[in-house]
């Protein structure tokens, strides 16, 4: 073999494995997180701190807040007249009193509902209700509240400002949600400029460049986000499911005979690797930083679906550059299994409780922060 051509190979040879390698080699997930200047691991106070207190109220969110969690989770939605708010449910059945003040309009969506009609809502009481052993006299009359309240609730403490972590809730009912939402931010100063640096030696999550992370379960919302506010991290939320990945099974809860939907979720799986990898891939090609997946919960409940933080999915995630950040947990249990799985962060309704966990517990009860706090 002549030299020359040895030489010519060799060189096309390195050029092309270390081509190979800069392709495969992909930050660590502590290093994209500080990129991004996300916290590792990350507490996301889910609905607020709502396992005790009201869910997306100024009780579960300066609880929230005030015991240190990273960030404030919020569904937005959009009232009749224009006004962005947080409610996770389709209408306000299960969680308002509108049935006693509407009870013409109590099926009704609550985008039919003006933001001073929602106002009058009680959005506290059906709380003492459903867990009496929790319920404050201070939670009846709380109101919903409009996305400006909560941006307000996470900046008021100035010993620690969370961040943001806002759901597009159904935004196909919502249409243009995206771009509400983008005016909003840019009006209160939460859009960090396109190609930002990391800010360096930040207080808390709220001055960091990822002092909002957007997400959603739709396809379609996450391009117009990305369209809308390309710069801002964002999460795909994956399940199994209709809109979602593809189960193996084609029965359907009807027909499995099983009682409980969450016993009939938990043993859903995507119909193959593939279908599994396909969402990791389109997260990664539309620009997000990494996916919101579900747990299967050891103790069962309305928060536990697929199982779809198995070790080689994360692998496969975070191969490919992207963070998990698992929904919704509540218990040391699940907390150990979903860590040792390798998730980057936890949706959590007992932010209290992952804060302990993750050896950064809050310097004051749940009591005293709620009593602090007026409740
Ligand atoms: O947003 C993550 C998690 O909240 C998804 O579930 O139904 O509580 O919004 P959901
Ligand atoms: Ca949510």
């Amino acid at each position: 073999m002549p030299a020359t051509f040895t030489k010519s190979a060799l060189l096309l040879s390195l050029m092309l494995g270390l081509g190979q390698a800069h392709a495969a080699a992909q930050p660590s997930p502590v290093a994209l997180a500080a990129s991004e200047g996300i916290p590792h691991p990350a507490v996301i106070a889910h609905r607020g701190a709502s396992f005790d207190a009201p869910e997306s109220t100024a009780a579960s969110y300066k609880l929230a807040r005030d015991l240190g969690a990273d960030y404030l989770e919020m569904d937005l939605q959009r009232s009749k007249d224009g006004v962005l708010f947080a409610l996770h449910d389709n209408n306000l059945q299960r969680t308002t009193d509108v049935a006693t003040k509407f009870p013409d309009r109590k099926d009704s969506p609550a985008n039919a509902f003006t933001m001073a009609e929602l106002k009058t809502l009680d959005a506290g009481s059906w709380y003492n209700k459903a867990y009496p052993d929790r319920a404050r006299p201070s939670y009846v009359g709380l109101q919903i509240l409009t996305l400006d309240e909560i941006i307000d609730i996470a900046q008021a403490n100035p010993k620690h400002k969370p961040g943001l972590y806002i759901e597009t809730k159904e935004p196909q009912l919502f249409p243009g949600i995206e771009h509400d939402l983008k005016e909003k931010l840019q009006a209160r100063g939460l859009l960090i400029p396109a190609g930002a640096k990391p800010a360096k030696n930040v207080a808390s999550v709220g001055e960091s460049n990822g002092k909002v992370i957007l997400q959603t379960f739709e396809k379609n919302s996450l391009e117009l986000l990305q369209k809308e506010m390309p710069q801002v991290p964002k999460i795909l939320l994956l399940w199994v499911g209709e809109g979602s990945i593809e189960p193996k099974s084609k029965v359907t809860f009807a027909e499995s005979g099983e009682k409980d939907k969450n016993v009939f979720y938990g043993k859903q799986e995507p119909k193959s690797e593939a279908e599994f990898k396909q969402w990791i891939d389109y997260a990664k090609a539309q620009g997000a930083i990494g996916t919101g997946p579900s747990a299967k919960l050891t103790h069962g409940g309305d928060q536990s679906y697929s199982d779809l933080v198995q070790p080689w999915m994360n692998k496969y995630t975070h191969d490919k550059g992207l963070l998990v950040h698992v929904y919704t947990v509540d218990e040391p249990v699940d907390y150990e299994k979903v860590m040792a799985a390798g998730v980057d962060g936890i949706f959590t309704n007992r932010a209290s409780e992952l804060l302990k966990f993750y050896k950064r517990p809050a310097a004051a009860s749940v009591d005293q922060v709620l009593k602090n706090n007026g409740f």
